[in-house]
This record gives C-alpha cells, structure tokens and sequence, in this order.
C-alpha cells in the first residue's frame, strides 16, 4: 500500500478540475489529470474510442491502481452546442471513466470515487425526462437523438440528472460499496469557471446567469468546490455512500427547500 495517494482528475485543465489537481498536489497526492489538453491523459470523453484510450493510458500510468476518481469533464448547454455533444461527454464519458476504473480503485487504498453533477437537475425547469432515461438505459445513440431533439440548453440537466442517478444506483452495489468503494455525486451551484463564462456569452440564457438568484450572495469559487471533493475522496469521508452533495449557495434549498428530504410516506 503506497503512501502517496493517486487520484485521476478529468477535466483538469480547467475550472475546478484544475482547482482539485492543485489542492490534491498541494497535499502531496499524485494527480493523473485527464482532458482534452494540457494533460497527463489527453482523450476525448465523447467518443468510445478516446474513453478506452483514457482509461488505458490511466491504468500504465498507475501501474494499475488508484485510490480516487473524479470527473469534472462536462459540456454546458449553449445555444450553437448540439444536445448530443452533452450526452456523450457528460454522461456516457462519465460513466465509462467510472466503470473502466473501478478495477484500479478496487486495488487502491481506501478508494473513492465523484461524480459530477449540478444544481440545474433541481433549480432549472423543463427538463427532458425522455433524455435522463435513455441515459439511464445505456443507449447512447438514442440519447443522442433525443438530446439534439430538445437542444443542448434543456439537455444539460438532463445529463446531471442521469449522472446522479446512476452514481446513486451504483454505489450501493457489490461493485461499489461491495468493493469498499465509496461513490458520490457532487451537484455544484454557480462556480465562476470559463465554463460560467461560456454561459455568460451565450446570446440565450447569457442574460440570465448573473440573475440567478444566490442566497449567500456570489458565485462560487472553484478552490471552494475542490476543497469539498478533496474531503469526499479522503480519509474523513468514508461514510458516505451515494450522497448527492450540492454546494450552491442556497440555490437549491430556495427554489426546493421542502422537495428535499422527500419523506417515504406509504
Ligand atoms: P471548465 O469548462 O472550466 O472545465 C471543463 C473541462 O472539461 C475543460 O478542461 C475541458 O477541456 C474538459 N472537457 C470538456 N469536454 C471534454 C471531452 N470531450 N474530453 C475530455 N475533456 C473534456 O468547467 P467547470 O466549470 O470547471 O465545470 C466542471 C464540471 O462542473 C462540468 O461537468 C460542469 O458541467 C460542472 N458544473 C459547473 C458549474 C459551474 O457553474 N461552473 C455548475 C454546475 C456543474
């Protein structure tokens, strides 16, 4: 059992990817990032081909072992984007990178995995439930179609949705928890990334970023959200179990504040 833990970051070149590989690396972990660019791992996640090229480079760059996973690689929905782009890299990209390293997280140490999702799943209306459960279903290529039927702007909570939801499927199983793997969703508010920025030059939703109301008053910091996966892949954190964690600022607790705990009532 090494003593250096190795986590792989996607994402990592940007935003709170690259905020979680510098609070990881500050703390003297061993980050494998993966990302289109500027990466240890260059792969693209939207394709079948550059998520089994990722998780093979990963897995010789490990020596076939790591100890935590989180994947911050997504697309955000804007207007000139298709829908299709969306389900594959946020969903079918996330998946894949899971499933194709739960071996390595099985051999690590204390192993730990996060999903990423966003608060859009519970504070933006209108989502196309078609789309979360032909996510949910595995098939990509009628995912794809429905995305670009409903465009990328509606599709992007639908692909949070299915992401959650399959981490919260997951992580109660013999694969998972079984293992001794912990799975977790992390459901970010408003982070000022380029991501934001992106949504912010967007000639439709663009107007309405900055009036999205934040209870604590600002967007938030990419290190505040790293700092928060930092905990959920450490040592302190190895009670959670498919817990959905949304950091947003009172965003969510506004909008949702009695749909959350949902009591079972027969
Ligand atoms: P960002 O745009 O700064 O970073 C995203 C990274 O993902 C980039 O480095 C990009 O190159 C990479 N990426 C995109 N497509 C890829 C592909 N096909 N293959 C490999 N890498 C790819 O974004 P940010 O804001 O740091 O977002 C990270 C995650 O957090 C995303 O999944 C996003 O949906 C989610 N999120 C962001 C929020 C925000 O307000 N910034 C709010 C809620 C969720």
């Amino acid at each position: 059992m090494s003593s250096t833990r190795t986590v792989v970051v996607t994402g990592s070149a940007s935003g709170m990817g690259a905020a979680t590989k510098a609070v990881l690396e500050a703390d003297g972990q061993r980050v494998i990032g993966v990302d289109q660019r500027d990466a240890e791992v260059i792969a693209d996640l939207g394709t079948p081909e550059g998520r089994a090229a990722a998780i093979a480079a990963v897995t010789e760059a490990s020596g076939g072992a790591i100890d935590g996973l989180v994947t911050w690689a997504g697309v955000p929905g804007l207007t000139h984007v298709p829908g299709s782009v969306l389900v594959s890299v946020n969903h079918f990209g996330t998946v894949a990178l899971h499933e194709g390293l739960r071996p390595l997280l099985a051999l690590g140490d204390r192993p730990a995995a996060v999903a990423i999702s966003s608060n859009s799943t519970t504070c933006q209306p209108g989502v196309p439930m078609d789309v979360v459960q032909l996510c949910l279903d595995g098939d990509e290529a009628a995912a794809r179609d429905a995305a670009d039927a409903a465009g990328s702007l509606g599709t992007y909570p639908a692909t949070k949705t299915a992401i959650a939801w399959w981490a919260r499927q997951q992580a109660t199983t013999e694969a998972w928890a079984g293992a001794g793997i912990t799975l977790n969703v992390v459901a970010p508010g408003a982070v000022e990334t380029p991501l934001l920025q992106a949504s912010r030059d967007d000639p439709t939703i663009g107007q309405f970023i900055d009036q999205y109301p934040i209870p604590i008053g600002r967007k938030g910091t990419a290190t505040e959200l790293a700092e928060v996966v930092a905990f959920l892949l450490g040592p302190h954190a190895r009670f959670f179990c498919g817990s959905v964690v949304c950091v947003d600022g009172g965003t969510d607790a506004l909008f949702r504040a009695t749909d959350n705990p949902t009591p079972w009532v027969p």
